[in-house]
């Protein structure tokens, strides 16, 4: 019997009503596989500043620290877009999270299932059959944290800086990650760039060159961002891995999220170096945000949640078996018609939040 300890942090919007459902699902799958969730939880984002002060309070980074991974719902919302933008839930929680625990691999898997291919904004030509790639998205380096970042004034007028900088090991241990997920796959890389106008993506590509050596098998292709930005909706299903640097794979993983039909679906997975037995210490959240204007309607799609714990099995806990009954029931779910309202077509059965969280569960 296996024990672990997690941290849940539900944050703010839908993150509380599809959190609820990931629960539904891990205890059916605690009870199937013997093994036994621990699971504490704090608070994080707007909820946090309102009532801590802050938005990741020290008591929650100390319940992190004590667990085996964290399970993230979404934080942020219109009450708190007015503060100091490095107080608000998004900068002063999910970034300094990710530094703290240097989680730099973020794993941003983009299934269109082939049953929900209608709900791509694709032509349905160019998404029929469906489509399976993985973002992978350096996550602690790039625009995002490098210094010299700030607003000043220069002969009476502000001026901001932001810097992108990018250590060569930076690099190396992000395209590891990359090529071996593609090992897993379809052992395709697409690493991604603008090494026609930007030094760090000139040491990206040189770096991507070099570790390919190490991975023969891998077939390694470079694209500059703005291509690939135009192939994703041209020709989706010919990706499998995408590499990418932070702000690169921010918004390559949005698009990718959108094509794939409903970001209600994606889940993702931020990894930090891997410990004994190959797993990994992680953050695990859904794609989608906070979804305010939906909150409380108990109509979000609970899915994204549910396959984040699933990865949260496998990479930070080991337990494939588990993580993969998750995945099929997902699936089995999909099959039999049940849709939530981002996903509904005609002829389809409408579902709620906690519908569609009782029934993963019950197929689980
Ligand atoms: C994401 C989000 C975050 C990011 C924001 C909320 C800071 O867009 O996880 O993709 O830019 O990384
Ligand atoms: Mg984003």
């Amino acid at each position: 019997m296996s024990t672990y300890k997690i941290a849940v942090l539900p944050g703010d919007g839908i993150g509380t009503e599809v959190m609820a459902e990931a629960h539904r699902v891990l205890a059916v799958v605690q009870k199937k596989f013997g093994i036994t969730l621990e699971c504490t939880e704090a608070r994080v984002g707007g909820i946090a500043i309102d009532v801590d002060g802050k938005a990741l309070p020290q008591a929650t980074i100390d319940l992190c620290k004590a667990s085996d991974a964290i399970l993230f719902g979404s934080v942020g919302g219109p009450k708190w877009e007015t503060l100091p933008p490095n107080e608000q839930p998004e900068r002063g929680a999910l970034l300094p999270l990710r530094k703290i625990f240097g989680l730099f691999a973020n794993l941003r898997p983009g299934i269109c299932y082939p049953q929900l291919a209608h709900a791509s904004p694709v032509r349905a030509d160019l998404v029929a059959g469906g489509f399976d790639m993985l973002c992978v998205r350096e996550l602690t380096g790039g625009l995002y944290f490098g210094q010299p970042k700030k607003t000043t004034e220069e002969n009476g007028e502000p001026v901001a800086v932001d810097t992108m900088v990018y250590k060569k090991s930076e690099i190396e241990r992000i395209a590891h990650v990359a090529f071996r997920a593609a090992q897993g796959r379809r052992k395709k890389l697409c690493s991604i760039d603008k090494a026609n106008v930007l030094e760090c993506s000139v040491l990206w590509r040189k770096t991507l060159i070099e570790i390919h050596a190490q991975y023969p098998d891998v077939a390694l292709s470079h694209m500059y961002v703005d291509n690939a930005a135009m192939q994703l909706v041209r020709q989706p299903r010919e990706f499998d891995v995408i590499l990418a640097e932070n702000m690169m794979g921010d918004i390559i993983s949005d698009e990718m999220g959108a094509i794939a039909g409903s970001i209600g679906m994606l889940p993702s997975a931020s990894l930090g170096s891997s410990k004994e037995g190959g797993l990994y210490f992680g953050l695990f959240e859904p794609g989608g945000g906070s979804a305010p204007d939906i909150a409380g309607k108990g109509i979000a799609n609970p899915i994204a949640q549910i396959l984040s714990a699933a990865m949260m099995l496998r990479f930070a806990l080991g337990e494939k078996d588990a993580a993969n009954a998750i995945e099929r029931a997902v699936i089995a779910v999909i099959d039999s018609g049940l849709r939530t309202g981002d996903i509904w077509s005609e002829g389809c059965q409408r579902a709620s939040t906690s519908e569609m969280g009782a029934a993963i569960a019950a197929a689980v």
